[in-house]
């Protein structure tokens, strides 16, 4: 009965899509009712070019990057762009002081000298299906994705409207992906963390990869022997460039978005959680900017550490300043209104919004104690490694080697470890937590030993200068006896909850999440006009709108291109992230810009980025910004931050994502890269 319902309520819905604005991330399979819209803003192409299982469509041009970010196809031979920052764990892991990848950048100049990545693997999609029907009828969700794994591909089942639809995804996934060139940071992460989630924006945020894989053309381990992936559809790149007003479209996988929740959540968001974790990382990252500051080669170590804790850290700063400014949670109080005034009368949906209240009121509490602890004990390095090594005994197989296991694991760890570092986050972090936790949350043992000690930073000193964790003497046998692994042992029932609790977002706990099912249900019953979209859950997903400036305050306008003379203006040797490499001067003060060089704003100089109103999140790093003709004209890199509200509201005046232009990838690659090698198998139209 049920089922009927919301399957004809998805076909009423999938018809009376109305002409929003470009707020949306639209599944890729189901494109179809917004080819329209699409068509009418200018995308020349059809719903099967973008998605289909009988032939070759982007999709399969399209991978999920590593764990969090997307890539694209740029050639026959398995040639891959995602961002430098998605590609910076992999560039510093093959990177030491001598060989500083992250510094000078990287070009391999020849195929045998790409440098595999252990550990880097990446998924396209094969397929998607809808399987509602199949879980409304009773099969368990991990159920039909085993059955489709075991076809040699990887599958997961994932919930779209809270559960109201489900869908099926089958990857491949290619384990075999080779570093190909990077940049300079000084290029890749121009303007660094200064610079982050802002326009205007100079940052050649690439990095080029190749995907490998067997004899057959699939999957494989990494092997010398193993050949460029040949993969089904690769995008052709337009050097036209793009102007104000073009369609763009974004192809990827944004990770997180909850546009459906209600005024508590928001609020919940903006007042509580987002202010907590700030304050948190402040002291973090305080501590971690000191020790670079002091010594260069913890400036490399603690490179990729330090820009995504300020990553996040600096996104919520935006999110909680755009929440309060847009009024969500008002906005959503008196949409509240309504729907109740509405539901009132139906009793499948009257008591909906009290059944959610009282189930943030219970999930709340917990959820505010799961945030706090991975934020402050949590975040601790050493607290993280203990974890680690005490979970993988606890997976080992038979005849597995822990010690040897165990060994390796240290190894890596202490790599980029700083015990200094930590030893100093670790006092902040215990004081924090200890501070803000509800005092029964607190492990009895715990706040005996630290009283003991007379307080927390003593009970610190006493667990960095006793542990074997990360010394010399470590013992594999002997961890239980270890004071870093009886600390962390000590939370253990809280972890264990917090495991329980550790969903997507505060509307996802189970508990919360039953009552939004009907309540998404009933809003788009009621709500006939509005066009819903799924949440971002790290599923691929179509975004479209257009290259675009705005206008945030009153006489404020940005114009949505920048081009390399605002480069050479941030230049400043004295300032890390504005020290621009000495052949790009050079090739500036000589206009040497070859095929690159083009008019913008009256004058010649190179594109760097762009901005556009398309719909991004999280995860959406790496992804191909695509133009009416299917054509690539840019890589996605960023929101501005007073767009990263648009997680909870979209607001289609201010809202902007960030691309670097297709053009500055190319000059990059073939005039300071010097790497033009790399162009001649790309197919570049103009
Ligand atoms: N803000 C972008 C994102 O969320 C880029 C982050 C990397 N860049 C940086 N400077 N930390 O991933
Ligand atoms: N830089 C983000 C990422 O890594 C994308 C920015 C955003 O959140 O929109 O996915």
């Amino acid at each position: 009965m049920m089922k009927k319902v919301t399957l004809s309520l998805f076909a009423c819905v999938a018809i009376l899509l109305s002409a929003a604005a470009d707020e949306g991330m639209w599944l890729p399979s189901l494109i179809g009712s917004r080819i329209k819209d699409m068509r009418r803003k200018g995308f020349r192409l059809t719903a099967e070019d973008i998605y289909s299982v009988n032939k070759a469509s982007m999709k399969d041009a399209v991978v999920l990057f590593g764990g969090g970010c997307t890539g694209e196809f740029v050639s026959a031979e398995g040639l891959l762009l995602t961002n430098h920052h998605c590609g910076y764990g992999s560039i510093q892991s093959l990177s030491s002081v001598e060989r500083d990848y992250l510094t000078h950048g990287f070009w391999a100049q020849s195929r045998a000298g790409e440098l595999p990545v252990p550990g880097l693997s990446v998924r396209i999609l094969v397929r998607m299906e809808d399987v509602t029907e199949r879980v409304a009828a009773g099969e368990k969700p991990a159920e039909i994705a085993k059955a489709a794994s075991e076809e040699g591909h990887a599958a997961d089942v994932q919930p779209m409207y809270y559960g109201n639809q489900y869908f099926l995804f089958v990857y491949d996934v290619f384990r075999d992906v080779r570093l190909v060139g990077a940049p300079p940071s000084s290029v890749g992460k121009f303007g660094g963390d200064t610079d982050n989630w802002v326009w205007p924006r100079h940052t050649g945020d690439f990095s080029v990869f190749r995907v490998y894989a067997g004899e057959d053309n699939r999957p494989a381990d990494y092997s010398k022997a193993n050949r460029p992936y040949r993969p089904k559809r690769h995008f052709p790149i337009s050097v036209k460039g793009v102007d104000e007003g073009d369609f763009t479209m974004i192809y990827g996988f944004p990770g997180n978005t909850q546009e459906y929740v209600t005024s508590d959540a928001v609020e919940y968001v903006a007042e509580v959680s987002d202010p907590m974790k700030i304050e948190l990382r402040t002291q973090r990252l305080d501590i971690i900017s000191a020790a670079q500051a002091e010594d260069p080669a913890v400036r490399i170590q603690y490179a990729s550490k330090h820009a995504s804790i300020a990553n996040a850290w600096k996104k919520w700063q935006g999110e909680v300043l755009g929440l309060r400014r847009l009024g969500t949670a008002d906005k959503k109080r008196a949409y509240e209104k309504r729907f109740a005034a509405w539901a009132a009368s139906k009793p499948e949906y009257a008591g909906l919004l009290d059944s959610i209240r009282t189930a943030y009121d219970a999930a709340k509490p917990e959820y505010y104690v799961y945030e706090l602890y991975t934020e402050s004990v949590g975040a601790i390095e050493a607290v993280r490694f203990a974890s680690q090594l005490t979970a993988r005994r606890s997976r080992m197989k038979e005849g597995e080697d822990f010690a040897s296991a165990a060994r390796e694991m240290r190894e890596s760890f202490m790599k980029d470890y700083s015990p200094k570092i930590d030893r100093a986050i670790a006092r902040k972090m215990l004081g924090e937590f200890l501070d803000r936790m509800p005092a029964d949350r607190v492990p009895a043992e715990l706040t005996a030993a630290v009283a003991e000690c007379g307080g927390a930073s003593e009970y610190v000193d006493r667990l960095y200068d006793n542990t074997t964790l990360t010394a010399e003497s470590f013992d594999p046998a002997k961890i239980d006896d270890d004071p870093m692994v009886r600390f962390v042992a000590m939370f253990s029932p809280l972890r264990k909850r917090i495991a329980e609790s550790a969903y997507r977002n505060l509307s996802n706990i189970p508990s919360v999440e039953r009552w939004y099912r009907p309540f998404v249900r009933a809003m788009m019953e009621w709500d006939r006009d509005r066009a819903f979209f799924p949440d971002a859950n790290l599923t691929l997903r179509v975004a479209y709108g257009s290259v675009a400036g705005y206008e945030y305050a009153d006489g404020e306008y940005h114009r949505p291109v920048s081009t390399l003379e605002g480069v050479m203006e941030k230049d400043n040797p004295e300032i890390y992230d504005y020290d621009v490499p000495q052949r790009l001067r050079d090739i500036h003060a000589a206009k040497d810009y070859g095929r690159w060089g083009c008019e913008i704003a009256g004058r010649v100089s190179v594109p760097v980025c762009f901005l556009a109103t398309n719909h991004t999140s999280g995860g959406n790093s790496g992804s191909p910004v695509i133009n009416g003709r299917g054509e690539l004209v840019g890589i996605n890199f960023d929101r501005t931050w007073r767009s990263t509200m648009s997680d909870m509201e979209f607001d289609p005046s201010i809202c902007r994502n960030i691309s670097v232009d297709i053009r500055y990838v190319l000059f990059t690659i073939d005039k300071v890269g010097g790497a033009s090698y790399l162009l001649d198998e790309m197919d570049l139209r103009r």
